[in-house]
């Protein structure tokens, strides 16, 4: 053994060949975090001291390959400012050219997933052998940075600018046939000749039959593009990578400015220019936001986890009450993911629609060659739909999406605990009645909890979880382990009006609402919306949920909470929804729309709508984007902190994730407690203070106060 560490070893095979192989102790992974790139550094002066050395491969002892950096290290890394990440990738940097500089030739065996980090270690060889079981891939864009170990050098001199753009930009995952294809990988095997064929190869090396130093020569020497072809090539990509990206995820662009100013360079001065930018990505707060997704998405998935092994229970007979938009979607996403589930409905027509829906979506699937027809009856078949409860007592878990009423809700559930077993769960999809009042009445309210799942069900990540009073555990662990074998990420939330999803999305319609009375144009809301980073605005979401769905809600959020969401004014919504513009389901709401070419609504502007809602708002004003994001912001924001005081949701990276997941809370931004960060909390609550005229939704709770006095931060 020529070198043996925490991380790496290094092993001579004979005929001059060593093994260097990354197989971290202590850890299901192979990931490059501090303990690794130390070991690294120990492996290859080892393997420079040795004699004879002729050839390297490189391994992994783990069924990966290498997942990447660690991303736990991050936030300390890069709060070391712009300097000390330069420092650090330039260190970084050190060790891989050590590497890739080691004078015989080096063949990676990529036996799994091989992304970020790992990939940059493996574009230091000069041939990369991929098994067909792996995945090859550079996603760091999707943390608001970039490669930053030598990958935006490397893999434009491998591949071309116009490939490794893509894959930077994107950061999308590559399979075997799609990196061989862009020259990334020499060669894909079967995983079982893996070995074999990267010991083949760096044989062919050293005997001279592969001409290793012309490949890494390549790599040590500026891209090969003439200047006019390297403008061309990075100034079509710049409009594309930009366009795509927006001004709100400036990483991509980062990358592509850094690879066009080192593409003249050698490695050495094109990793300088590397770390330049790598830095100036990583101090950006959007990086920051979504490297705390990142981590926030980790920490709830345990949680979720570590709930659902608190249960024996197994799933294994679903049952939907109701086959509308959310049971037909409910049974679907069931089904796909292998849970039989029971539909029933009152009416026939409503089974077929729900039918429909499921197939016309496996369809698509099957048209896009993701499924095969086979697999798509197989998925159908789990769907038994029925207008009676003739197998109810097989049933695990009833999930009832019927009508919001409540009253129509717990004749249902009066009716159905008598036909199940003693232990079936009886969840309610409902979106805003207390799960503690609709227990009331039932015999075994243990069995019962909130299971919210959001519109459209198989595209929507999040399910709330919802605690009743009387919920056991173990309906609770239940319910969670479903969720996730749905595909789903649930959020185990406390009970009250609206839960915590729609408790705080309605006194955002509430600011919205009140800018209207006070002559903003819903548009400009709309706008001014969409650029703070909301998928879509207000007035366009109203239309999408429905605007009669919102007005209903808005109710029981009102009665739930009186001193704050009862309006004392009447607002435009209620206003279209009086004339029957119930939005895009009626082809009108604040906006008209009309089928475009795919026969999607297309939604335009509607004169109609001013007039309708002239009698409720004041004469039309023009307000600044700015003031447009506080007065819809701060009613929102507050509120998520009451939810926190209240524990409603337990902690801010759940609190986090259900706004990104549940609503689409712009990413970037990493949710509203992270949004409350980075602006700092004195100011929001200074902000909150400039509109407490506008009433109790404006004034910031006590913890938020209590932060602001302290320098408190929600994430350290
Ligand atoms: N639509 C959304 O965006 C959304 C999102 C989250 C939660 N929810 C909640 O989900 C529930 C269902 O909403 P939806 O939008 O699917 O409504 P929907 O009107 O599309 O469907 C309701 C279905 O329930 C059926 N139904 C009525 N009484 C029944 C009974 N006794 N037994 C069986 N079926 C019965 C109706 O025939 C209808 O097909 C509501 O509680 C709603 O608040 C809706």
């Amino acid at each position: 053994m020529l070198y043996s560490g925490p991380a790496f070893s290094a092993a001579a095979l004979g005929d001059g060949i060593v093994e260097l192989k990354f197989d971290l102790a202590g850890d299901s992974v192979n990931k490059m975090n501090a303990t690794a790139l130390r070991d690294f550094d120990a492996a290859t002066q080892a393997i420079a001291r040795a004699p004879d050395v002729k050839g390297v491969i490189l391994t992994s002892g783990k069924p990966v390959f290498i997942v990447g950096a660690d991303i736990t290290e991050f936030t300390g890394m890069f709060a070391a400012g712009e300097q000390g990440v330069v420092d650090f990738c330039l260190a970084g940097h050190k060790l891989f050219a050590a590497f890739e500089d080691l004078p015989v030739p080096k063949v990676v065996a990529i036996n799994g997933v091989c992304l970020g980090g790992g990939m940059e270690l493996a574009l230091c060889c000069e041939y990369r052998v991929m098994s067909t079981a792996a995945t090859v891939g550079l996603p760091e864009v999707k943390l608001g940075i970039f490669p930053g170990l030598g990958g935006t050098v490397r893999l434009p001199r491998v591949i071309g600018i116009d490939n490794a753009v893509e894959w930077i930009a994107t950061g999308s995952d590559k399979k075997p046939d799609a990196a061989l294809k862009d020259g990334a990988v020499d060669a894909v095997v079967a995983p079982e000749q893996l070995r074999d064929a990267a010991l083949a190869m760096v044989k062919e090396a050293i005997a001279g039959k592969l001409d290793w130093k012309a490949k890494r020569a390549e790599k040590l020497a500026p891209v090969k593009l003439n200047a006019i072809e390297q403008m061309m090539a990075f100034t079509s990509s710049m409009a594309v990578v930009g366009g795509k990206a927006g001004p709100n995820y400036p990483a991509p662009m980062l990358a592509l400015r850094s690879m066009q100013e080192s593409a003249t360079k050698g490695r050495d001065d094109a990793l300088a220019i590397e770390a330049k930018y790598f830095a100036k990505a990583a101090v950006t707060p959007q990086a920051n936001a979504l490297i705390g997704l990142f981590l926030a998405d980790q920490a709830v998935k345990k949680t979720a986890g570590s709930w659902a092994r608190k249960t024996a229970k197994e799933i294994n007979q679903a049952a939907v009450l109701g086959a509308g938009i959310m049971g037909g979607g409910i049974a679907y996403q069931s089904a796909v993911k292998g849970t039989p589930i029971i539909m029933k409905d009152i009416r026939s027509e409503a089974l077929d629609l729900g039918l429909n829906e499921a197939g016309k979506l496996l369809s698509k699937q099957v048209e896009k060659g993701r499924i095969t027809a086979e697999a798509m009856s197989t998925t159908l078949s789990r769907i038994r739909p029925t207008l009676n409860y003739g197998d109810f007592k097989d049933v695990d878990i009833i999930i009832e999406a019927v009508v919001e009423n409540p009253k129509v809700k717990k004749a249902v559930f009066a009716e159905v605990e008598g036909l199940v077993r003693e232990d079936t769960i009886i969840a309610s999809n409902t979106s805003t009645i207390s799960v503690t009042y609709l227990a009331e009445g039932l015999k075994r309210p243990q069995n019962f909890v909130g299971m919210h799942f959001f519109n459209p069900v198989h595209m929507m990540p999040l399910v709330e979880v919802i605690r009743g009073r009387q919920s056991s555990d173990d309906a609770v662990a239940a319910t969670v382990k479903l969720s996730q074998k749905m595909g789903k990420t649930p959020v185990v939330v406390n009970d009250c009006p609206g839960f915590f999803v729609n408790r705080v999305l309605f006194p955002y319609f509430a600011g919205f609402h009140m800018l209207l009375r006070d002559g903003a144009d819903f548009q400009a809301v709309d706008k001014a919306m969409e650029k703070f980073g909301w998928p879509m605005g207000p007035a366009y979401l109203m239309d999408v949920v429905g605007m009669d769905t919102a007005v209903h809600a808005a109710g029981v959020m009102a009665e739930g909470f009186p001193d704050r969401m009862k309006p004392d004014f009447q607002n435009t919504t209620a206003v279209l929804v009086g004339h029957k513009r119930y939005g895009q389901k009626t082809g009108k709401g604040y906006y008209s729309y009309a089928p475009d070419k795919k026969g999607k609504p297309k939604k335009s502007p509607d004169p109609e709508t001013y007039e309708l809602v002239k009698g409720v708002v004041a004469e039309g004003k023009q307000f600044a984007p700015e003031e447009i994001v506080a007065r819809c912001m701060v009613p929102m924001v507050n509120e998520v902190a009451r939810c926190l005081e209240e524990k409603i949701v337990a902690s801010p990276h759940e609190a986090d994730m259900a706004l990104i997941y549940g609503i689409g809370f712009p990413p970037f931004r990493g949710g509203a407690c992270r949004y409350l960060d980075q602006m700092g909390v004195a100011n929001f609550v200074a902000l909150a203070d400039k509109y407490a005229s506008f009433g109790k939704l404006y004034e910031a709770p006590k913890l938020l106060r209590d932060m602001a006095a302290s320098g408190g931060k929600f994430f350290g």
